[in-house]
């Protein structure tokens, strides 16, 4: 089968490539996967930059979220069956013909809904749902700050928040152009970071916000602290930069503004509660198939386009969601 490997730790393209790879076959507890789409994700930029905690082994087979088809079922797994579509969380090689995930990560795909989209549920869309339910406990009425508003992730927050009740929603991007990709994706108001929009937000507008959804690392806690209203949640989520995490603030300050924060892993969740992000697939793909959560479609590439992706992932310019096109 064909599948995408990364055969060294490279910030560039150079290193991923196409191989031919003998078909996997399912263990006990597993199944595998005709995918039909994979969803792309700057995590995998994270990993080909041999960020701690990513790789275990070179070379690395990418890839963590998959729409497709049961191709195969393992002896100890009850309830999926070969031919069955279905949506799954992998721990790696979704951008390959065929995948062998966990059966406790893969989830029955919700009849109408679109297996392009679908494929951005296990990890993006799932990732945004805990963001607002677990993580942050979004409730009605609350103003809710999102940090790099325009990319894959913060597109589904655009949507599912107000479904949680977020009343109004504010994102920052790091370059001006792509505030109007924030914009559409249904942010009352966009900051870009370059033009120095946030600072000056956070001076006007101090104790705005009840949560603050941060994936860039430490660098902008002191801010986002500013703007935290009294009982607010920051939550940290990323580290795109790579760069070391500084340290947490002085307790005093939280206490004085009675503020939580905290931090989000999908990969820790999956490893050590699977059946919350069992849970967030199923209410995704409910939320797609009622209608209530309208995503905005993904841009779809080829399997040989995903190094060129990443690249622009990496580069901080791209915008919206991506997925790749493997057997549909
Ligand atoms: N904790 C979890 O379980 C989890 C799960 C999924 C994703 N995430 C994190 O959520 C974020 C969004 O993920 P995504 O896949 O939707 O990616 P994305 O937002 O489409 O792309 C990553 C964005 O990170 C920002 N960025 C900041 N510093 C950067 C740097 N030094 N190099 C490149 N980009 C930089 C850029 O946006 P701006 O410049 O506009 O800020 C860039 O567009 C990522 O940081 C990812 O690691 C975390």
């Amino acid at each position: 089968m064909r599948a995408l490997l990364i055969d060294a730790p490279s910030t560039g393209p150079d290193t991923t490539g196409l191989h031919i790879l003998p078909l996997p076959v399912p263990g006990p507890t597993d199944v595998t996967i005709d995918v039909a789409y994979a969803g792309i994700n700057y995590l995998d930029v994270m990993a080909r930059r041999g960020d701690a905690g990513y790789v275990q082994h070179w070379p690395y087979a990418p890839g963590l979220e998959v729409a497709g088809t049961v191709r195969a079922v393992g002896s100890h797994v009850d309830g999926l069956t070969a031919g069955q579509p279905v949506v799954a969380l992998t721990t790696g090689g979704g951008y390959a013909e065929v995948v062998r995930v966990p059966a406790a990560l893969t989830v029955p795909l919700a009849a109408g809904v679109d297996l392009d989209l679908a494929a951005t549920v296990p990890l993006t869309v799932s990732t945004a749902l805990l963001l607002i339910t677990d993580a942050a406990r979004v409730q009605a009425g609350d103003t809710v700050l999102v940090q790099s508003a325009g990319g894959g992730l913060g597109h589904a927050l655009a949507q599912l928040l107000p479904l949680y009740g977020c009343s109004q929603l504010i994102g920052t991007v790091g370059q001006a152009s792509k505030e109007e990709a924030a914009q559409n994706a249904g942010f009352d108001l966009v900051l870009s970071r370059e033009d120095g929009e946030f600072e000056s937000f956070a001076a006007q507008s101090p104790g705005a916000c009840q949560v603050i959804l941060d994936p860039l690392g430490t660098a902008l806690l002191d801010t986002d602290l500013r703007v935290a209203a009294q009982g607010a949640r920051v939550v940290l989520f990323g580290n795109p930069s790579g760069e070391p995490f500084g340290p947490l603030p002085p307790a005093p300050r939280l206490l004085a503004g009675n503020i939580a924060v905290g931090g989000f892993s999908l990969r820790a969740l999956a490893a050590r509660a699977p059946h919350r992000v069992r849970w967030a697939m199923e209410c995704s793909l409910a939320h797609l198939a009622a209608r209530r959560l309208q995503l905005p479609r993904p841009s779809a590439v080829e399997l040989a386009d995903i190094p060129e992706i990443h690249q622009r992932m990496a580069s901080g310019h791209s915008t919206g969601k991506f997925v790749a096109r493997i057997t549909s």
